[in-house]
């Protein structure tokens, strides 16, 4: 599999390269050229499905997976979580973690892999990228506490997932990605903007991705109408809780520096059943969670 290449003239629609464009969409809608999810995708999953996961279970999902591991021991024995000297053994480093997290960065290592072999666009940061997945996901999974209409290990699964498009367009459109920041950067537009203006967006791709891979159809919409969620029947209540989410993560800390953070409106603060003095408040205790996602993050600097 080939991220597809020569995008030059599709770049600006209108600027003759119509069909070019049409090929482009039509290979996208095919997929075949996203990568295919393994095994280890589907257990981890399921894994992240099951409620009251015991700290043994995890541990064996882990050890199973010697490239999982080391990076787990890696955080494990960060400043951040060690603080009674070194951790060698993965049950301790999965009590020590916390299982939530363990969970996702169970999940996020092997979203990473499928995309291993591809080459991502040079300018894609794919420690930022995780590091804000990770914010999303645990604002959701905050936020989610005392509201009985989302679980909280769905919305942090949502959290994690929500731009997996941007990730697809990273590796497999590496040119589209590095028009889309260069036109974001010179046009004083958000990247999503510049997406947008260039014809095909990461909530699409991130769509088109979760539709190959068999996902739940919550994580397939939310993928698409993060950014629209008033749009995203029948799973728009999802959605906007996710794009609150993302707007605090993009306050916290903007990725690209680019991203220009649109606030919810009052309808999407209303379909979630958050009110907006609740946004104002969490700013101030997002301290531990903005060094937690930092320190998952970096696992990232040895994968890119
Ligand atoms: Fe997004
Ligand atoms: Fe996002």
């Amino acid at each position: 599999m080939e991220a597809i290449k020569d995008i030059g003239s599709a770049g600006t629609p209108g600027s003759g390269g119509f069909m070019h464009e049409l090929s482009i969409l039509s290979r996208i809608n095919r997929a075949e050229w996203l990568p295919s999810p393994d095994q280890v995708l589907a257990r981890c999953l399921k894994l992240f499905a099951e409620e009251d996961v015991p700290v043994k279970k995890i541990g064996d999902v882990f050890k199973v997976e010697g490239g999982l591991c080391s990076q787990l021991l890696k955080v494990a024995n960060s400043a951040f979580y060690s603080h009674s000297g070194r951790i060698d053994d993965i049950y301790h480093a999965v009590a020590t973690v916390g299982i939530r997290e363990v969970k996702n960065i169970c999940l996020a290592i092997t979203m990473a892999r499928q995309f291993g072999h591809i080459k991502m666009a040079e300018s894609f940061d794919l420690t930022g990228f995780w590091r804000h997945s990770m914010l999303v996901s645990f604002i959701a999974d905050e936020f989610a506490e005392g509201r009985p209409w989302i679980k909280r290990d769905s919305a942090r699964l949502y959290g994690l997932l929500h731009d997996m498009g941007r990730l697809a367009m990273g590796g497999c459109l590496p040119e589209y990605f590095e028009k889309a920041l260069q036109l974001s950067r010179a046009g004083n537009l958000s990247l999503n903007e510049a997406e947008g203006a260039l014809g095909i967006t990461h909530t699409y791709l991130g769509w088109i991705l979760a539709k190959k891979w068999g996902l739940p159809e919550p994580i397939r919409f939310i993928a698409r109408w993060h950014h629209d969620p008033l749009e995203g029947a029948p799973y728009s209540r999802e959605a906007a809780f996710i794009n609150i989410a993302d707007y605090l993560a993009n306050i916290i800390i903007e990725p690209y520096g680019i991203m220009r953070a649109m606030p919810p409106s009052g309808d999407i603060l209303a379909l979630a059943d958050i009110g907006r003095n609740e946004l104002e408040n969490y700013m101030e205790k997002a301290q531990d969670i903005i060094k937690k996602a930092d320190v998952i993050a970096q696992i990232f600097d040895n994968i890119s």
